[in-house]
């Protein structure tokens, strides 16, 4: 029966875009996953985050959701477009006043507020003048990363300056399943600096303005990559290098990796990396946040039959996997999620323990975990999740088994509170530990969540 330390942070999580809705209300700017959602075709059923879980107008209702389910914190995300509608000049107060109820609500029910600051919802102004791939949005950021120090700062305990960053840049820029929906790899990896650069500068900012002691974070979506057999050492380093490097390189060793250079080199020639970027970017943190839901395999390809290209990421116009094109993504064996995504909780634990072999002075904290499934309303109305459970006992067991192996872990938030708008899958992923009924917005409590309360409460998995 696996237990955690007695102060393991136990959360759930949501984003901005995903659950607030509201989007035109009270002095919100447009931001680039409305304008993604707009365009028809993008979305999966031209699903759109315009109403999503009506959150913002349900602030109470869910705090007492939280409070009910006796999470000790919750990781929410800042709609930049909100706070700084075109992500320049003065503040919106009465977005601004969304986030100090969110804020105060959760701690009136002793819940700790772990605020991120980006997750994926830039100002459509920002993405007019340029995007990621200017630096100028790296300055932009931290500017509002200072103004949301000085708004928030002073009850926020735990700041997370991007989500998954990854896909930001490979997403967004260079594969176009995500906003702003660009397919330009050269786009891409300034986006990738420049992202680099700004979580670095809003670092500074927010150490600055924040109260003392609050806690420094940056949440990576590392992906644990494994080769088909020893003859694919190449592309899992690659891979590695893309998917984990680009970010840990600057971020923690304040050098981007040479190899990632030279791999790319056909593409760019980094000269948007200027002196003393790597230095800024490297900041010092308290705390790193890992997303993990599955790993990732690859093979050398020969270039006979057909590239396989199964790495979850839904197949765009062009591969997130810059200059991999000799790389394949090999579909991985089941039991798979909803989303295609195999259950693999092993990979969990050694990227824990790796991250703890690297870097052996920087604790980390899962900032996302779970999965979707069907969730078919039973009769008595309730969804019995017993597939959620097991992959969340998996996850939380894989986690107990770094733990033991010497990572330091703090914490645990599982993705997600409720069902939401899984970006261009709309809401037809159901992640939720919550059930969100799209007609009445009722939130339901499915077994999963029953599950999780207790878990939380003991500080312990109950034996399978
Ligand atoms: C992560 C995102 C999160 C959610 C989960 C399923 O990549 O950070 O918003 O969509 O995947």
């Amino acid at each position: 029966m696996p237990a955690f330390p007695e102060n393991f942070l136990w959360g759930t999580a949501t984003a901005a875009y995903q659950v607030e809705g509201a989007w035109n209300e009270d002095g919100r700017g447009p931001s680039i996953w409305d304008t993604f959602s707009h365009t028809p075709g993008l979305v999966a059923n031209g699903d759109t985050g315009d109403e999503a879980c009506d959150h913002y107008h349900r602030l109470e209702e869910d705090l007492d959701l939280l409070a009910g389910l006796g999470v000790g914190a919750y990781r929410f995300s800042i709609s930049w477009p909100r706070v700084q509608p075109g992500g320049s000049g003065a503040l919106n107060r009465p977005g601004v006043d969304f986030y100090n109820r969110l804020v105060d609500g959760l701690l009136a029910r002793d819940i700790a507020p772990v605020a991120t600051l980006y997750h994926w919802d830039l100002p459509q102004e920002l993405e007019d003048a340029g995007g990621w791939p200017e630096r100028e949005t790296a300055l932009r950021f931290a500017e509002y990363a200072r103004l949301m120090g000085e708004e928030l700062g002073d009850r926020v305990r735990t700041w997370i300056t991007l989500n998954e960053p990854w896909c930001s840049a490979y997403l967004g820029y260079a594969s176009g399943v995500h906003a702003p929906a660009r397919t330009d790899a050269a786009a891409a990896l300034a986006a990738l600096h420049h992202l680099n650069l700004g979580h670095g500068l809003a670092v500074q900012a927010l150490r600055s303005t924040a109260a003392r002691g609050a806690q420094m974070s940056v949440t990576l979506n590392l992906h644990h990559v494994r080769g088909v057999s020893e003859r694919d050492a190449d592309a899992v380093r690659r891979a590695d290098a893309l998917a984990n490097r680009a970010f840990l390189g600057p971020m923690l060793e304040g050098a981007y990796p040479r190899d990632l250079i030279a791999d790319t080199a056909k593409v760019t020639d980094w000269s948007f990396v200027r002196d003393g970027d790597e230095a800024a970017a490297c900041q010092p943190l308290d705390v790193l946040g890992v997303n993990y839901y599955n790993p990732t395999l690859v093979r050398q390809w020969d270039g006979g039959g057909a590239r396989e290209t199964a790495d979850g990421h839904q197949d765009g116009a062009a591969s997130p996997w810059i200059a991999c094109e000799d790389i394949e993504f090999v579909k991985q064996p089941g039991p798979y999620t909803e989303m295609g995504w195999n259950i693999d909780e092993t990979g969990l634990t050694e990227l824990l323990l790796r991250l703890h072999r690297d870097y052996p002075d920087l604790p980390t904290m899962i900032t996302e975990n779970g999965a979707a499934f069907p969730d078919p309303v039973s009769a008595d109305g309730v969804v019995h999740d017993a597939d959620r459970v097991d992959y969340l006992h998996r996850h939380l067991t894989a986690v107990s088994e770094a733990i033991a192996g010497g990572a330091d872990v703090r914490g645990y938030f599982v993705w997600s509170l409720m069902d939401n708008f899984e970006w261009a899958h709309g809401y037809a992923k159901r992640f939720g530990i919550v059930r969100v009924d799209r007609e009445t917005m009722a939130r339901t409590w499915k077994d999963s969540a029953h599950w999780y309360r207790d878990v939380v409460a003991t500080g312990k998995l109950p034996v399978a």
